[in-house]
């Protein structure tokens, strides 16, 4: 075939190794090309879709030659789907991919290389294991769709009937709602024209508790015979303990609103940790594998070396599920979270569970240790959870100056944790070993947990 390599050309591409974001990487013109997709071994044929200097970017539109790493998939929707990427490799080989990606992380990025990463820590089920979903309405043509998005495509949504990552139940709410929506006319919102009513169900379920919550996320106006519709999904699934509606009627395509309404129950359902029960709301985070965030916690709480003298900062800490989690180990915890019904669920939680060697603060972590100095007053260890970006640099500035004796990182992104480990470790913290555990079986997704000691 002829090879076009300018920006949108067709180009063919050997994959040689996966990048620390599970990008695959391969070369153009003898510089690096980062792939969507694709495996070593592997010959892509892929589009270009930037170009820089030292590198450039393409999307994988077909793959030419299978590594013998591939095998089938079990999800009848996976050709299409923009889910489980790495559905067509087998369980095992997911894990060795993400191990690996920790370790070039650590490596290239960290600049860290006598550190100790053990096999990664597997699920029990790699099936069923998400306790949340957003299947998305849209309306690509005279009929609608309810379910997922097409691979790399934001536009475009396919009919969801057998996902593999919930739960059989929660395909049954997908099916039934389509079909309510269908019968009863409601108005599906189209994502091009910014027009419609009816924009996403989010179903959260406690894998624990049985309880599930229907969250419909809506543009402003009345939900034709919401009585109606409440009574139709209760009798058809006696599981759910909450129904709540989120008003978005912004352009950006996202499943949460800026106002709630409680359309049924109590506005939040429950899930159980390490023995602790946990309020989950609609906007809450909450780890979306509740079975194997109790592993996830139970590596943190090792690395942390508990005492009861100690007092700790839970530095983002989301509903309060970690430092819960160990507050029968420690003296006392002190939550620090940016969202404000994250922190209200922490403190029901606290509540719920009758602890009270627990405070939350509400805030932006750089600017509250920079600010409130005697909230992080005698504390002598901390956890710490960021999103996806790391920390701050202001809060890892701070975190350096308070030189606590032991530093616990959850991170769910390799690459930003390399990048604030170096920063440790420059500070004078030994970390000599990072676990990799296992949340998102089928995507290329990890999450790892380490100990910084003084
Ligand atoms: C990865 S989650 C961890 C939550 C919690 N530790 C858990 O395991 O459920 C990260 C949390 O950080 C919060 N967050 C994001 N940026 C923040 C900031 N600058 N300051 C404080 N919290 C922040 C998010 O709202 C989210 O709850």
């Amino acid at each position: 075939m002829r090879i076009n390599n300018k920006i949108g050309g067709i180009v063919e591409i050997e994959i040689k190794d996966l990048a620390y974001d599970g990008k695959s990487v391969g070369s153009l013109e003898g510089k690096i090309i980062f792939l969507n997709g694709g495996l070593p071994g592997e010959k892509v044929r892929a589009q270009v879709v930037k170009k820089k200097a030292r590198y450039s970017v393409g999307k994988v539109i077909e793959i030419l030659e299978k590594s013998t790493d591939r095998s089938d998939a079990a999800c009848p929707h996976f050709d299409i789907c923009g889910g489980c990427t790495w559905q067509d490799l087998e369980y095992s080989k997911q894990l060795r991919y993400k191990r690996k990606q920790v370790v070039d992380c650590l490596e290239h990025i960290g600049r860290l290389k006598e550190v100790e990463v053990p096999d990664t820590i597997p699920v029990s089920d790699p099936f069923y294991y998400r306790n949340k979903m957003e299947f998305s309405f849209n309306v690509p043509d005279d009929d609608f769709r309810l379910g997922l998005h097409k691979r790399g495509r934001f536009d475009q949504i396919f009919d969801i009937h057998q996902c593999l990552l919930q739960s059989p139940a929660s395909n049954e709410i997908v099916a039934w709602l389509r079909e309510y929506v269908k019968e009863n006319r409601i108005p599906v919102y189209d994502v091009l024209k910014h027009e419609g009513f009816i924009r996403f169900l989010v179903i959260r379920e406690g894998k624990q508790t049985g309880q599930t919550m229907l969250n419909l996320v809506t543009t402003s106006g009345v939900i034709p015979e919401s009585e109606k519709l409440v009574k139709s999904a209760l009798e058809r699934f006696p599981q759910i303990k909450t129904i709540v509606r989120n008003i978005n009627d912004q352009r950006s395509n996202i499943a949460r609103g800026e106002s709630e309404e409680v359309l049924f129950g109590p506005g939040y359902i429950e899930e159980i940790i390490l023995g602790y029960t946990f309020r989950i709301y609609a906007n809450s985070f909450f780890q979306t594998n509740s079975i194997q965030a109790a592993t996830l916690y139970g590596k943190a709480i090792e690395f942390l070396r508990p005492d009861k003298s100690d007092r700790l900062l839970d530095l983002y800490c989301g509903a309060g599920t970690i430092g819960i989690c160990v507050s029968g180990l420690v003296g006392e915890v002190i939550g620090i979270e940016s969202e404000v019904s994250a922190v209200k669920a922490a403190v029901e939680n606290a509540e719920i569970n009758k602890i009270d060697n627990i405070s939350f603060h509400t805030g932006q972590v750089e600017k509250i240790l920079r600010n409130q100095p005697e909230i992080s007053k005698g504390v002598n260890c901390v956890i710490v959870d960021p999103p996806r970006a790391g920390l701050h640099p202001k809060a890892l500035k701070k975190l350096i100056e308070l030189d606590l004796p032991r530093v616990v990182y959850v991170s769910c992104n390799p690459a930003t944790f390399s990048r604030d480990a170096a920063a440790l470790v420059e500070a004078g913290y030994r970390m000599n070993k990072v676990i990799p555990v296992d949340m998102f079986p089928h995507t290329m997704h990890i999450e790892i947990v380490a100990g910084f000691y003084k």
